[in-house]
């Protein structure tokens, strides 16, 4: 009687102690993800507004910002990658100074655009920076970016922690497809980094960010359509791997331009965002608890007029058309539905247990 009287003691103690340590960790966080600006000066020569609309770009970026900041409860906004041209000082700059104004931290990661091209000759004014000169200049205010660092992990809450992966690769120029590489893929001494990261975090909830993809989101982007294996990682199999077996939650990327859409694979859940400076021009607000995510897409504040246009450009453009978006009125309604994402605008997903 005794010794069960002792075990319902020990018991008790423990749920005490369970929920006196649950109740410090994270209850619901607010956060935004903005990707693709793909900031281009209109200062510059060569900036013109196409599928991108380059000369666009600042004020597209700073409507976002403007409106984020009268979001209430927002705790950090996310940016994955292509912030940038093609990484130039005077983008760089300008991004910078755009992202100071938010009243909350943010946190980047590359794209393949962060990266200079190579050959640079390309350019009118051809400047090479390294990726790591790239990122410096956005360590700061965002306090997550290390010296010298691509990648990093930062507890962006209490028992959240904010993984941020460096898929990206120099944007060499590769004749057989005709255009330069923007593809990516995570090297080994950076797989041996997030293990050590994920088997320390395991129990955290843990968030990647990361702009190349881990997963596809059309058929072109399996068979290869228009070199659209790019939009996600060469060793994509070999990383879920690891995200499946220390539980990670979720995935937060940008690079294929689409509205935002998820999938779940092996109980991780892929989110991919839009660009705010392509049709459709947009941002997403989500809220987590340690159960799950909500999320709320919007569109990014304009003109009319510049709607209009960056719809004109939209259905103007061949190369983002997949193989089953002819230009007939049934392949820009296909085309429209795939880039839109309308099912998804708003949604909820509730977090599963860790697959081992
Ligand atoms: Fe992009
Ligand atoms: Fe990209």
């Amino acid at each position: 009687m005794k010794r069960f009287r002792c075990i319902g003691l020990a018991g008790i103690i423990l749920l005490i102690l369970l929920s006196f340590d649950l109740s410090f960790a994270f209850e619901k966080v607010k956060f935004v993800v903005i990707s693709d600006p793909h900031i281009s000066i209109p200062q510059q020569k060569g900036v013109s507004d196409g599928f991108k609309l380059g000369l666009k770009t600042q004020m597209l970026t700073e409507n976002t910002v403007a409106e984020i900041n009268k979001i209430p409860d927002v705790k950090f906004v996310l940016l994955a990658g292509d912030l940038t041209q093609d990484a130039e000082p005077w983008n760089i700059d300008a991004l910078r100074k755009i992202l100071d104004g938010l009243k909350v931290p943010y946190f980047v990661t590359l794209g393949n655009h962060d990266l200079s091209l190579v050959p640079h000759e390309k350019k009118d004014q051809p400047v090479t920076l390294s990726k790591y000169t790239v990122a410096g200049a956005f360590i700061g205010k965002s306090g997550g970016m290390a010296p010298g660092m691509t990648y990093y992990a930062s507890e962006i809450a209490k028992d959240l922690v904010l993984v941020n992966l460096d898929g990206t690769r120099p944007q060499v120029f590769v004749p057989e497809a005709g255009l330069n590489d923007f593809g990516g893929e995570i090297d080994p001494s950076q797989m041996r980094w997030l293990e050590a990261v994920l088997k320390k975090n395991q129990k955290k909830t843990v968030v990647v960010l990361t702009h190349i993809n881990l997963v596809p989101w059309s058929e072109g982007d399996k068979t290869n359509h228009n070199s659209w294996r790019w939009f996600w990682m060469d060793n994509a199999d070999e990383v879920k791997a690891l995200l499946r077996k220390y539980g990670v939650k979720a995935v937060f990327s940008g690079h294929r331009h689409i509205s935002t859409r998820y999938q779940e694979v092996d109980g991780t859940f892929h989110f991919v965002h839009p660009s705010v400076s392509t049709y459709p021009m947009r941002y997403t607000v989500y809220e987590m608890t340690p159960k799950g995510l909500k999320w709320d897409v919007k569109d990014v504040p304009a003109a009319p007029e510049v709607w209009e246009l960056a719809k004109k450009n939209f259905l103007a453009n061949k190369w983002w058309r997949g193989p089953d978006h002819p230009e007939t009125p049934e392949g820009n309604q296909k085309y429209l539905e795939f880039y839109e994402s309308p099912s998804t605008m708003k949604g909820e997903v509730t977090f599963k247990a860790a697959v081992k």
